[in-house]
């Protein structure tokens, strides 16, 4: 004990990495647990500004080991690339270990979401192209490759070969597209396996280990609540467990090793990607917001979809995974905006709620309720002192907190480390 979750609470980019490469500092290990080099998190430190897809956000702390959980699904190029990438930046990289458990995004995956988001037209889910969905689909089919699998020549080849076989049969036959080279893949698997030998472990007994020392692990998230497989916006979501409940899943962490389950929520929204968002806005406001705060995908490059604080996304977001504390980012893009809203129901068919709706007619039928609240003029932008909070954005945030129902201990004023405010410590040395 203890381990601590660092959960996206919306849809994905609300600062996680800004976040746990502030909070790393306490930390023994961080450990990504879910999604894949679909995410995006961006770190910006002494070493340098870091988009990283796959390697965990405490890479940059000499004393951490970095952990790529059983239940990531990892492209192995982009990892090396990634790598490479780190040390040319001065970053070591010797403390990053991949679990052997961790599914391999092959080729096939990354070439297969393509054609399925071609064929899905109009209702596309607007992927990030990464292979994902396909990865996973494999992981419960009992068709995946492990990474554990590239270190192992004879085992490797006889899982390949049926796996080729019937993926060159989905590609020929209902794509139309080239079937699987064998041989190739085979190579270029082992080539994967060589240069990623040092980094591939078993990490879960690592992590049961450390926990029974008393260390302190952090279970890095990806994406973002709305996005989880079964509690997101489905079918607009990604294909993992992005809440907490999926960290004990697939790292086989019990529930009650976790004592802090950490929210980012960013003082508005995003989101990338198709599906409902209710609180969008497309007017002058959203685009001064995604223009001010540069909201545009760190994957993909793809404009990010804006809107106002979602109070019932919210809401529902912290119950579903108990949040204990909350950290809000990105407070001083609002900065100058007046008024500020924040939207606390939803009117559909009909009906004001107050809860997030399980239909998904439903809630592409909700229009907002909003409740305005006034605007500040003076910066928060890079204040690390709650009391130089005007009392506007102060107001701001004490609203959001009764919202959520957990306290908000960490607000983030700026992109860079130091501009975080530490309302009270999260992680308990
Ligand atoms: P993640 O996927 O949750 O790690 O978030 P992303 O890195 O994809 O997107 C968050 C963006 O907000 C990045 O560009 C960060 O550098 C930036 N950011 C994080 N916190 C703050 C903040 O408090 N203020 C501002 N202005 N930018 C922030
Ligand atoms: P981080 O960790 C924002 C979105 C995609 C798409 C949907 C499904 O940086 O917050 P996928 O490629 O996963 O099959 O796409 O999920 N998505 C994200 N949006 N941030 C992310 O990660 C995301 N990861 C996936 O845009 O709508
Ligand atoms: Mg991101």
């Amino acid at each position: 004990m203890p381990a601590y979750g660092i959960v996206g609470a919306q849809w994905g980019d609300e600062g996680k990495g800004k976040v746990v490469d502030f909070l790393a500092d306490d930390a023994d290990i961080v450990v990504r647990y879910s999604g894949g080099s679909n995410a995006g998190h961006t770190v910006i430190n002494e070493k340098g500004e870091f988009a990283l897809h796959l390697v965990p956000s405490g890479i940059f702390r000499p004393h951490v080991d970095a952990v790529i959980g059983p239940g990531v699904v990892v492209e192995p190029e982009a990892l090396l690339d990634e790598l490479s990438d780190l040390q040319e930046k001065g970053v070591d990289t010797s403390r990053l270990f991949v679990s052997d458990h961790a599914h391999v995004v092959m080729p096939y995956h990354v070439t297969l979401d393509r054609l399925e988001e071609e064929a899905r037209g109009s209702k596309a889910i607007g992927t990030t192209g990464r292979g994902i969905g396909p990865a996973y689909v494999d992981k419960v089919a009992r068709v995946g490759i492990r990474f554990g699998d590239l270190l192992d020549e004879a085992y490797l080849a006889s899982r390949l070969e049926g796996v080729v076989a019937q993926k060159s049969r989905i590609l020929t036959k209902a794509f139309d597209a080239p079937p699987v080279d064998f041989d190739d893949l085979y190579e270029r698997a082992l080539r994967w396996g060589e240069a990623l030998r040092p980094h591939i472990a078993s990490v879960e007994q690592r992590i049961l280990d450390a926990l029974a020392r008393g260390a302190r692990v952090v279970l890095e998230g990806a994406q973002g609540a709305m996005l989880d497989l079964d509690h997101g916006t489905y079918p607009y979501v990604t294909s993992s467990s992005v809440s907490i409940g999926g960290a004990c899943t697939v790292l086989g962490v019990p529930p009650r090793e976790i004592v802090g389950i950490i929210g980012v929520f960013k003082a508005y929204s995003t989101r990338v990607g198709a599906g409902p968002m209710p609180t969008e806005l497309d007017d002058a406001v959203g685009r001064d917001i995604r223009e001010r705060a540069w909201e545009y995908g760190t994957t993909t490059g793809r404009p990010r979809r804006v809107g106002w604080f979602d109070g019932l996304a919210a809401r529902y977001s912290a119950t579903i995974n108990g949040f204990t504390s909350a950290v809000l980012t990105r407070l001083d893009v609002l900065d100058g905006i007046d008024p500020v809203k924040i939207c606390t129901a939803y009117d559909a068919d009909g009906e004001r709620t107050h809860r997030f709706p399980s239909s998904p007619g439903q809630l592409e039928r909700a229009t907002p309720v909003w409740e305005e609240m006034p605007g500040w003029s003076a910066p928060t932008a890079g204040i690390t002192n709650v009391k130089q909070l005007p009392p506007e954005a102060a107001a701001y945030v004490r609203r959001i907190e009764e919202i959520i129902g957990c306290p908000i201990d960490l607000i983030s004023t700026g992109p860079r480390r130091a501009e975080s405010i530490v309302v009270r410590p999260i992680i308990l040395r």
